[in-house]
C-alpha cells in the first residue's frame, strides 16, 4: 500500500484552497510542497508563509521538500510553520551541517528528511539513514515539473529501500519527478511506498481514480 502525496507546484495558485479540499475530497492523505530558493535550484518557488497559510485550511500530511541552500537558516521556521515531514537535500550543506538540521528538526517535533539528486549515489545519504522518517529519491533534475521520469534511478531506489530494511525498516522511501500511473508501478516494484506526483495528478479527469491506482 503506497502513499499519493500532490505536488502543489502544480496545482491553480489563485485557488489554492479550493485544490486541497479537492485532494481530500478525492482520497489524498499527503500534500507535497515544493520550496525552491533560485540558488539550490534554477526555480523559485513558495516561502514559509505559504505552509503557515496553508495549516488552518487543511489537516492533510504537509511533506515540505526544501530545495534551498543551507537550510539550517530556515528549517525551524518551516517546522513552525506546521510541515508534518521536512525534507533537506544532502547536496544542500557540509555533513556536519546536515546532521544538526536533522536533529533540529526532530527536536521541533517534525519528522526529518533527507533527499538525493540524480547524480548523487545511495552511499552519500548513509550516514543519516537512522536519523530520518523519509528518504526522497529525485526521479528528475529538481526545479521544474513536468520533466521525464529519469527509469535509470531505480536500482539506487532498490539499493536505498535494502540499506533501510537493515538500519531504518520503517522509514518511508519516496520518489519524486515525472511519476505517473506507468511509472508509478515502476517505482512500486523498486521499493517507493510514497509517491509524488504534480502534473500527472492535476492533469487527470478522474483523480479519485488515480490515486486508487497509484495508492493500489
Ligand atoms: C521538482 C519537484 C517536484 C515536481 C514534480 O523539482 O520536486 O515535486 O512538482 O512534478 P511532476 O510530477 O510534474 O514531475
Ligand atoms: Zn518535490
Amino acid at each position: 500500500m503506497a502513499i499519493l502525496s500532490p505536488s502543489i507546484l502544480s496545482c491553480d495558485y489563485m485557488n489554492m484552497q479550493r485544490d486541497f479540499e479537492n485532494c481530500k475530497n478525492v482520497g489524498c492523505k499527503w500534500l507535497h510542497v515544493d520550496i525552491m530558493d533560485g540558488h539550490f535550484v534554477p526555480n523559485i518557488t513558495f516561502g514559509y508563509s505559504l505552509v503557515q497559510a496553508m495549516r488552518p485550511i487543511t489537516d492533510l500530511v504537509l511533506d515540505v521538500h526544501l530545495m534551498i541552500d543551507t537550510p539550517i537558516k530556515y528549517a525551524e521556521a518551516f517546522c513552525k510553520a506546521g510541515a508534518d515531514y521536512l525534507t533537506i537535500h544532502v547536496e544542500s550543506d557540509t555533513p556536519e551541517n546536515i546532521h544538526r538540521t536533522l536533529d533540529l528538526i526532530r527536536s521541533l517535533g517534525v519528522k526529518p528528511g533527507i533527499v538525493v539528486k540524480p547524480k548523487t549515489p545511495a552511499e552519500a545519504i548513509a550516514p543519516y539513514l537512522e536519523k530520518c522518517d523519509l528518504v526522497l529519491v529525485m526521479t528528475v533534475e529538481p526545479g521544474f515539473g513536468g520533466q521525464k521520469f529519469m527509469a535509470d534511478m531505480m536500482p539506487k531506489l532498490k539499493q536505498l529501500r535494502q540499506m533501510l530494511d537493515e538500519v531504518n525498516p520503517t522509514c518511508h522511501l519516496e520518489v519524486d519527478g515525472g511519476v505517473d500511473m506507468v511509472t508509478a508501478e515502476i517505482c512500486k516494484e523498486n521499493g517507493a511506498d510514497v509517491l509524488v506526483a504534480g502534473s500527472a495528478f492535476f492533469r487527470s479527469q478522474d483523480k479519485a481514480a488515480f490515486v486508487k491506482a497509484l495508492e493500489a
